[in-house]
């Protein structure tokens, strides 16, 4: 249909006769002369129709926002050049212009700012949106430069199933009605986790695949319910091989893609010192704030609210300095109170320094009285704390604490703006193996049941499971996860300990997960991987804010396509087919 795209015509394609087709993406009537701007996926070229060529002339008046066009003429180079488009020197006259299809009742015009839920609604549109067709095109070169080297370098590519088993990985799963075998269900793949681990079993020793994975969980601006992990495993490997092989592939590629310089190596930190200094396992180093501990100089005051987690082996009294707070409201200090509270605090203190040299006499903070002279002096020692700058101080069960002072940090320096530009790679390793569940009142793994601890002996684990340590790593890029991974449990003996520390007996570890017990008894290797997000990864280059801008067709925040509007009811008859009966009746404009 056509000759050459609209965004490529240059130098040339002058004299030429070409033939075009794309979108009117505008339309400009001048004294006589109509100039419509064509769109491809490659550009936008000017096209120009005159009253001497009276038949196009007729169309080209008649051109509506959007029309889909197929346009033959001969290139020239423009009067009025253009230097904001890449084909601003040329335009092209046009012989003929075909009407391929017009368009009619457009909900918005694309260079408007379109709201979230017609954007989504009309996907089709949204993604002609030159935005949009960048950053998507960023994903597809993001996805082609790690095959290239992933293929260069001898990895397989092979697919695991969909309809399959559950493979946990914390969330909750999607399940798939069987047809053929009443009352059971498929569960789809919350990652493939334990088919990877098979085929190093199988031999196949370097594997990949940019595979889907399926969470029904609460979304967040960086959580889709179906995303894309570049999966990853490897057989006879410790830590380091993994990572140092993943490192070198993500400095390649980020520069391929994005022209982005990555350290080399990354630096590394333990997830203890991760939560201490930043209250966060994945944090943003582009900040240089840190959460400093005072527990030991506030230990003795009368002053319950430091003293008593600072005397609790399980309790953290921390501070964290804001450069230039002094001038920070009540309603400002009110605010991050109240946003500390989100994440579980009790309250908030703070304190302002006016002028240090006059001690408490210099400082302005509703909990002053409760300090002595020392204590507020090594305080301000420790913290750093200048004149004019600010401390807030947040005290309570360890946990709690590094979690809202690591998301105030977040925002103090956001508000403040003391995010610095740039790219800080971090390498987070030696988390916990469990962590205890207040609630369902068990231990659950941190990262997946089939992470290895560092202990080989499942004696010495069981023994002390609330200490010991996994040989898991995540990987974090400017306060995002962007990867994680773990040498895994390759022994039968050791997998069945952490299964039963998990609080899963044996008739459940037989049922779930039985399979793989017996494929760990049949020479199993020692063996690790790691899944890095795609859509993460596309977000950070790409440079935007939403997991749903990398995505051609994403969910909302509640799970639902707006444009097929999925999900949707489904008829009686297939529901019995499928032996499912649903136990409230479908709501009225649910579907
Ligand atoms: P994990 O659960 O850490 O590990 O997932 C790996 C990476 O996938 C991305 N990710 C998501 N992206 C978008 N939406 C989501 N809902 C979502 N959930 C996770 C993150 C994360 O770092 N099987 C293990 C990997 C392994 O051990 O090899 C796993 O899935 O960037
Ligand atoms: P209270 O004695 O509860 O009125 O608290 C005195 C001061 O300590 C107030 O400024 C509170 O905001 C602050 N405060 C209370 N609980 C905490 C906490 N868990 N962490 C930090 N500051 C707190």
């Amino acid at each position: 249909m056509r000759s050459h795209y609209c965004g490529l015509i240059g130098a040339n394609e002058v004299g030429r006769k070409v033939t075009l087709c794309g979108w009117a993406d505008a339309r400009r009537d001048h004294g006589g002369v109509v100039f419509i701007d064509l769109r491809d996926h490659e550009g936008i070229v000017q096209v120009v129709a005159d009253p001497d060529h009276a038949e196009v002339f007729k169309i080209a008046s008649k051109t509506g926002y959007e029309d889909c066009l197929r346009v033959s003429g001969t290139v020239r180079v423009r009067s009025n050049l253009n230097e904001k488009i890449p084909t601003g020197h040329y335009e092209v006259v046009a012989e003929s212009i075909e009407l391929l299809n017009a368009a009619r009742d457009l909900p918005f015009a694309l260079h408007e700012n379109p709201n979230e839920e017609m954007r989504l609604k009309y996907r089709y549109l949204d993604l002609r949106r030159p935005e949009m067709q960048k950053v998507m095109r960023t994903r597809i070169k993001l996805v082609q430069a790690l095959r290239r080297w992933l293929d260069a370098r001898g990895f397989q590519d092979i697919e695991t199933p969909i309809l399959t088993k559950a493979t946990p990985e914390g969330a909750r799963d999607y399940l798939v009605p069987s047809r053929v075998h009443t009352g059971h269900f498929y569960a789809l793949p919350q990652s493939p986790q334990l088919f990877k681990q098979l085929l190093m079993i199988a031999g196949f020793d370097r594997y990949y695949q940019i595979a889907r994975c399926f969470r029904d969980e609460d979304l967040r601006a960086d959580r889709q319910p179906e995303f894309t992990q570049l999966d990853m495993e490897f057989a006879f490997v410790e830590e380091r091989d993994v990572q140092d092989c993943v490192e070198s592939m993500l400095r390649e590629v980020f520069f391929d893609v994005g022209g982005i310089e990555l350290a080399d190596p990354f630096p590394r930190m333990t997830w203890l010192e991760a939560m201490t200094r930043y209250g966060s396992d994945k944090p943003d180093l582009r900040i240089e704030l840190e959460l400093v501990d005072i527990a030991d100089a506030v230990k003795h005051l009368e002053f319950k609210v430091f003293a008593g987690p600072a005397n609790d082996p399980d309790g953290r009294v921390a501070a964290l300095r804001v450069p230039g707070g002094h001038e920070l409201s009540r309603k400002q200090l009110d605010d991050y109170a109240a946003y500390a509270a989100k994440f579980g605090a009790k309250g908030l203190a703070w304190l302002k320094v006016e002028d240090a040299a006059k001690g408490l006499q210099g400082v302005n903070s509703p909990v002053a009285k409760f300090l002595d002279e020392a204590t507020l002096a090594a305080i301000l020692q420790r913290t750093g704390a200048q004149n004019g700058d600010a401390l807030l101080f947040g005290a309570g069960k360890w946990k709690t604490v590094s979690d809202f002072m690591g998301a105030l940090r977040l925002k103090v320096a956001r508000d403040r703006g003391l995010v610095v530009e740039g790219w800080q790679p971090l390498w987070v390793t030696d988390f916990p193996m469990f962590e205890y569940d207040e609630t369902e009142r068990r231990h659950v793994a941190l990262h997946h049941p089939f992470t290895a601890p560092k202990v080989d002996d499942a004696q010495a684990l069981a023994a002390d499971p609330a200490h010991a340590v996994s040989r898991g790593y995540d990987m974090v890029l400017n306060g995002a996860e962007i990867g994680g991974g773990s040498i895994r449990i390759h022994t039968p003996e050791m997998q069945s300990a952490v299964f039963r520390l998990l609080g899963i007996g044996e008739a459940e570890a037989r049922a779930k997960f039985g399979f793989l017990l017996d494929a760990l008894k049949m020479g199993a290797p020692p063996h690790g991987g790691i899944a890095f997000g795609i859509d993460r990864l596309a977000m950070l280059i790409g440079g935007t804010e939403a997991i749903r801008d990398v995505i051609a067709f994403p969910k909302t925040t509640s799970a639902q396509d707006l444009m097929t509007d999925a999900p949707s009811p489904i008829d009686a008859k297939q529901l019995a087919e499928l032996h499912v009966r649903t136990l409230d009746p479908v709501r009225k404009g649910d579907g």
